[in-house]
């Protein structure tokens, strides 16, 4: 059995004093069976990360710290990046890699993705990699397509063992920001493509991978998404920042 995983990307959103108040929060509102049901993980900036570090290890918060982004590199003349190991060290425990946001706004390729990936692992972080198709593609037919690319090369040369405990977030990017999620069969019809897929190229690694999706999750379409069978967690950006929103989709099986 697949621990779903719910994801919280507050994108550029909180600074280090929201954070605090919004994990806090966040914790009143969850009890030990909702941890117990599901993973919880918030991906905060970088700003706010060391603040985060601090309460939750001094209130045992079992909720995961994840970063939004990182280099490949540990250490360099790199102005303005942040390293796998300075995450490491702040005990963060799971990166996204290769948001939409960081592919379309900011230029980043399949290949740039993969050495992120491979340097999160070998700091022993788990990289969510992100993948989706835009809204054209989808129009085109190529939603697949577009997709199984966005893994082959992001995942290229990652160990089936290292593959089964990654993360694959689905999101495609026009149900980003939106309000148009993506409908619950939808989803299910591309997270079943990527296990497939993920299966194919590094057999006996897609029965443990968790998948998640992404855009446009609230508290009303998240029971509806999260009973589709590859549908293995979710992850949210606005709805994220509310904590007694968030807690409601982490609640989804009492929403049902
Ligand atoms: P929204 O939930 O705001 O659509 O954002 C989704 C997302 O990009 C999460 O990474």
């Amino acid at each position: 059995m697949r621990k779903p995983l719910i994801s919280g990307n507050w994108k550029m959103h909180h600074n280090h004093f929201e954070a605090i108040q919004t994990i806090q929060r966040l914790a009143y509102a969850l009890s030990s069976s909702d941890y117990e049901n599901v993973d919880v993980s918030v991906h905060a900036p970088f700003t706010d990360l060391r603040s985060l570090q601090t309460v939750i290890e001094a209130d045992d918060i079992p909720i995961s710290l994840g970063a939004q982004h990182s280099h490949w590199e540990n250490k360099g003349a790199f102005t303005g990046e942040v390293s796998p190991e300075m995450l490491a060290k702040l005990n963060v425990s799971l990166v996204l890699v290769g948001h939409s946001e960081r592919r379309h706004i900011f230029g980043e390729t399949n290949a740039d993705i993969n050495k992120k990936v491979h340097a999160i692992i070998a700091k022993e972080m788990t990289p969510i990699l992100c993948v989706g198709e835009m809204s054209e593609e989808r129009e085109e037919g190529r939603t697949l397509e577009v997709v199984e690319k966005q893994l082959e090369e992001g995942l290229s040369q990652v160990k089936p063992s290292e593959v089964a405990s990654i993360v694959v977030a689905y999101e495609p990017v026009w149900a980003i920001g939106t309000g148009k999620n993506a409908t619950p069969e939808d989803a299910q019809e591309v997270c079943k493509a990527i296990r497939e897929k993920i299966v194919s190229i590094w057999k006996g690694a897609g029965e443990d991978l968790r998948i998640q999706y992404g855009g446009s999750v609230k508290g009303v379409n998240a029971p509806d998404l999260m009973k589709q069978n590859d549908v293995d967690g979710l992850l949210v950006g606005g709805a994220s920042l509310d904590p007694d929103e968030f807690s409601r989709i982490i609640k989804y099986r009492l929403l049902d």
